[in-house]
C-alpha cells in the first residue's frame, strides 16, 4: 500500500499491516517464535546475510515487532526504523552507537530524567564531552553546537517540565558542524510533531506513552536515516536490548487509536 495518500489515522491502524496476513487475518499475527526455518540452507544464508527478505532470530528482527517499526516508519516520514525493549533502550543505544570516546555531544538541561542521567553519569565515563544548554536558550546552543560537535540530542517537548525547543534552528546550526541531530519525540507523537520534517536526521519514541496509550507494555524505537537507524540495530542486535513480539502487538494495537486518544 502507497501511505503517502493516506492521513495518519489511516496510516496508525493499517501502516506495515498488510504483509503479514497470508490467511486474510485484519490483525497481524502475534509471532512467538525464537528462530526461524528454511527448506533449504542457501535460503537461510541468504536471509542472514540481508539479500532476501526473511527473519532469522528474534533479538534481530521479529514479524510482529516488524509491523510496529513499520507503522512508526511510516507515521515519521523515515527511511527506517528499529525498535526496542524500552524507551530508555531506544535512547542509550542511539547514543552509545555514536558517542565513543572523545566525541562531544550539545544537549539541553531538561530532559527526561533517565536520559540525564546517562549524560550527567554514564557517557563521561566514557571520555564523551557532554554540554547541556539552558534548554529554551537557542542562543547558548547555537554558541555550543559551532565550537563542533558530533550529536545535538533534542527533547520536544520536555518530560516533565513541557518546554519547547526549536528543532529547525538547532538542526540547521547542527548540519553546518556535521553533527547528527536526534529528537526524542516521545510527548508530541507523530500526530503533532515529525522532527525528521524539520531537519533531524532521527527520531526516538518511548512507545510505552501515547504510543501504546494503555500502560500495558513498554517498549522503544528510533526512525530516521537508514544508514544512521543500520548502525544503531547492528549495536542493538548484538548488545540485546530487543522488543518481544507481545508487547510489540500490544503497542501496534494501542497505535490503531493515537489520533483520537491525542485529539482527545
Ligand atoms: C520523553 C521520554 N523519553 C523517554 C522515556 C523513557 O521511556 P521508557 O520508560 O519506555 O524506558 C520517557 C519515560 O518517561 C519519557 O517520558
Amino acid at each position: 500500500m502507497n501511505f503517502s495518500k493516506y492521513k495518519k489515522s489511516t496510516t496508525s491502524v493499517w501502516g506495515g499491516e498488510s504483509d503479514l496476513n497470508v490467511t486474510g487475518a485484519v490483525t497481524s499475527p502475534i509471532v512467538n517464535s525464537v528462530a526461524f526455518s528454511y527448506h533449504d540452507v542457501d535460503h537461510w544464508h541468504e536471509v542472514s546475510l540481508g539479500k532476501a527478505d526473511g527473519f532469522i532470530y528474534s533479538r534481530n528482527t521479529n514479524p510482529t515487532v516488524a509491523v510496529l517499526e513499520e507503522k512508526i516508519r511510516l507515521l515519521e516520514g523515515a527511511e527506517a526504523a528499529t525498535s526496542f525493549a524500552t524507551g530508555m533502550a531506544a535512547i542509550s543505544n542511539t547514543l552509545y552507537t555514536f558517542l565513543t570516546n572523545g566525541k562531544r555531544v550539545v544537549s539541553q538541561k531538561d530532559n527526561y530524567g533517565g536520559t540525564s542521567k546517562i549524560f550527567l553519569d554514564f557517557l563521561p565515563l566514557n571520555k564523551v564531552q557532554v554540554q547541556l544548554c539552558d534548554t529554551t536558550d537557542f542562543d547558548q546552543f547555537e554558541i555550543e553546537i559551532a565550537k563542533g560537535c558530533d550529536l545535538v540530542y533534542l527533547e520536544t517537548p520536555t518530560n516533565p517540565t513541557l518546554k519547547v525547543v526549536d528543532i529547525k534552528r538547532l538542526a540547521t546550526a547542527a548540519k553546518k558542524v556535521g553533527a547528527i541531530v536526534v529528537v526524542d519525540n516521545t510527548f508530541a507523537t507523530p500526530i503533532n510533531q515529525n522532527p525528521l520534517a524539520l531537519g533531524a536526521d532521527l527520531v526516538i519514541h518511548s512507545a510505552t506513552k501515547f504510543l501504546c496509550g494503555h500502560s500495558d507494555a513498554m517498549g522503544g524505537v528510533v526512525a530516521g536515516k537508514k544508514e544512521l537507524v543500520q548502525k544503531i540495530y547492528q549495536y542493538r542486535e548484538i548488545n540485546g536490548a530487543s522488543l518481544q513480539a507481545d508487547p510489540a502487538y500490544m503497542i501496534a494495537r494501542g497505535m490503531k487509536t493515537l489520533e483520537l486518544r491525542i485529539e482527545r
